[in-house]
């Protein structure tokens, strides 16, 4: 089918598979179209379709819907798939991201090394069929046959040309796809992977100062950030600065790889591990004094620390909506970060 369409700033036409969500066909022929989630919930790529009998909703429940006019026609591109040629409006500019985007294609994979992180975070791999290109940062949306509809997940690794990715996920209660995956027997089982997506990514051409701010599993797309960081020698001459957001020290994870991050450039990265529930004693610090910690609410932590140091910075965010926004509030009032120096992935 081909989907013919307008921008604000442009007009394009692309062919969009059987079945294929009409958001995944315009990236796939490499279009900047405007998405956040790619999973139905922040409304962000909302768009108008001219005769509605055109497009199917895939999932007429998704919360993204509540931000659309349904008798304009609109829909959420990352929901619809097309049922014959048709014609769309974007209501908004084609985004470029900060570095030039790898275009997103689909592939499939195999689900292995499953093992538990804490009490309510699992890891696992996925070994794709095919190599992978990704930017440190970026995330793929996975579909298995057991779970309806995808789910975004953020990469903990980053390398290019990879045959494995790498996931964390934390258990939401009730949650179809963390149910499942805590529920066991999930090795071998075959899964779509679309991507990869999203812009919150790390280009370390910019020569930025970082600070990242995680709650939970939103640390798993600053692992492939520091990751990378350290393996280009970024942190010889740029600082780091990561907040890592969770409950008491029994919902920490990722510790020693952090710390081995601290050690190797001990001048310029901070990892501050800020636990909303619970304090640590003087002397019970894992890790050997590599890594701070502090009691309160992540992104409150990390705005009392980073008073003062702001400068020629980019930020990282991701986690539970709630911490994005409140850290996206301070930066931009406080610090005056302008909005995009600000990359984040809300975990909705
Ligand atoms: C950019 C991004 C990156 C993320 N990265 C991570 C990560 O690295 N680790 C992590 O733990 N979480 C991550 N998340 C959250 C993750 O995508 C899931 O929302 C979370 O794991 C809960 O999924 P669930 O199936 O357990 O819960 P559910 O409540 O069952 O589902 C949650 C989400 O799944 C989608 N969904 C549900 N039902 C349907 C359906 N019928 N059709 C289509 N879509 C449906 C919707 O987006 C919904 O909000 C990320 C989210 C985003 C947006
Ligand atoms: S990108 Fe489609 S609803 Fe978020």
């Amino acid at each position: 089918m081909k989907v013919r369409g307008r921008s604000r700033d442009d007009k394009f036409v692309f062919e969009c598979e059987d079945g294929e969500r009409i958001l995944f066909a315009g990236l796939r022929s490499g279009l900047s179209l405007p998405y956040e989630c790619a999973t139905g919930t922040c409304g962000t790529c909302k768009a108008r379709v001219r005769e509605p009998a055109t497009i199917k909703d895939m999932w007429p429940e998704a919360p993204g819907n509540a931000y659309l006019k349904r008798e304009r026609g609109e829909f959420l591109m990352c929901q619809a798939c097309a049922l014959a040629d048709c014609e769309i409006a974007v209501p908004a500019k084609m985004e470029a991201g900060p570095t030039r985007e790898l275009p997103a294609k689909s592939t499939r994979g195999k689900i292995g090394n499953v093992r538990l992180f804490t009490h309510d975070v699992i890891a696992f791999d996925v070994a794709t069929d095919d190599p992978i290109d990704f930017d440190a940062g970026q995330f793929v949306v996975l579909t298995v046959p057991e779970v309806e509809g995808g789910r975004a997940y953020s990469m903990v690794n980053f390398e290019r040309g990879t045959r494995c990715l790498q996931f964390v996920v934390k258990k939401k209660p009730d949650g179809k796809f963390s149910d499942w995956l805590f529920g066991g027997n999930v090795d071998g089982t075959e899964a779509e992977i679309y991507g990869p997506l999203g812009r919150a990514v790390f280009a370390p051409e910019e020569q930025k100062n970082l600070l990242c701010i995680a709650g939970g599993s939103g640390v798993a797309g600053m692992m492939s950030i520091l990751a990378r960081g350290c393996q280009e020698g970024y942190f010889e001459t740029r600082k780091g600065n990561l907040f890592f957001g969770v409950r008491t020290m029994k919902d920490a994870f990722f510790l020693e790889e952090l710390s081995s991050f601290v050690s190797a450039y001990p001048d310029n990265l901070n990892v501050t591990i800020a636990l909303s529930d619970e304090e640590v004693a003087p002397g019970d610090e894992p890790c050997g004094g590599t890594l701070d910690f502090a009691t309160g609410f992540v992104h409150l932590v990390a705005s009392e620390r980073m008073a003062g140091q702001y400068d020629n910075l980019i930020a990282f965010l991701a986690g539970p909506p709630p911490m994005v926004d409140g850290a996206i509030r301070t930066l931009i009032v406080e610090a005056r970060l302008p909005a995009d120096h600000i990359r984040y992935d809300k975990f909705s």
